[in-house]
């Protein structure tokens, strides 16, 4: 089966301009397009959070619009861009976030192969994240019920430290902890998030954690302690997780652009 992750979309109101001043519709739309070009087709689209850039009702209903073009199942998580009544007025309806899931949004998806909890890590008007008591304990719970299953967790905030001075410090509160709940489930193939608008990969907690590259702008590598933050033109991408049983969790990602015949090839 295959999921494919889309992430830090940033939409903003039409005319409205996100991510260092770019119009974030455009580089979305194309990553959607690709979406659903795709050879295999994804079983399920995530979208791990900043779906829209201030969480605006108005930003909501350009996204609505463009993730209704998806032809797959779309399960939604948010991020420190949301607003999560927003969030949850837009999409609750279209079954993608649950319609009562009291103060965080967090779903289980059960019906495929790989079990997929998807986890809430956001303080409301902070750029960096958290799990707290409650939010730990139902990861916990949730992890009880199924020990054997394969199962994936995503969450919006990495908790790990990506060697990125600037943006770590916006990680998720409680890294820890939550290590220590995953570690005990070694049927967690991988934990999957968004937020640094790059990939990364990192064995932690016993586990592949990863971060999928913005479907909008990517964030320049910028390693230095005292370097500032810059975006790059590196293209807007999308995430793959190809899960093959036995074989295992492959991550894939795959930035926009024309695929093209070498020269040789389409000259022979
Ligand atoms: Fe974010």
């Amino acid at each position: 089966m295959l999921i494919a992750q889309i992430t830090d979309l940033h939409i903003t109101a039409p005319g409205g301009r996100a991510c260092g001043g770019i119009d974030t519709a455009e580089p979305v739309a194309a990553v959607i397009a690709q979406l659903n070009a795709l050879e295999p087709r994804p079983d399920l689209v995530l979208v791990t959070g900043d779906l829209v850039d201030a969480g605006r009702m108005e930003e909501y209903e350009v996204v609505a619009e463009l993730l209704d073009r998806i032809e797959m199942p779309v399960r939604i998580l948010p991020g420190n861009h949301d607003n999560r009544d927003n969030l949850r007025a837009a999409f609750a309806p279209r079954g993608w976030v649950p319609a009562d899931g009291g103060p965080f949004i967090q779903q289980v998806v059960e019906d495929l192969p790989l079990r997929i909890i998807m986890l809430d890590s956001v303080i409301p008007g902070h750029t960096d994240g958290e799990l707290d008591d409650a939010r730990l304990e139902w990861l916990r719970r949730r992890l009880a019920e199924a020990p054997d299953h394969p199962t994936m967790v995503a969450m919006h905030h990495p908790p790990f430290v990506s060697g990125m001075p600037g943006l770590d410090r916006y990680r998720c509160a409680n890294g820890d902890r939550l290590a220590a709940i995953i570690e005990a489930y070694p049927n967690v193939l991988a934990l999957v998030c968004g937020h640094l608008h790059r990939p990364v990969s990192i064995r932690w907690a016993g586990t592949l954690a990863f971060v999928a590259p913005s479907a909008a702008r990517q964030i320049a590598l910028r390693m230095g302690t005292d370097m500032p933050f810059a975006w790059t033109a590196e293209p807007p991408a999308l995430a793959l997780h190809l899960y093959r049983g036995a074989e295992g969790l492959v991550s894939l990602t795959r930035g926009v652009g024309e695929e093209f015949a070498p020269a040789t090839a389409r000259n022979s």
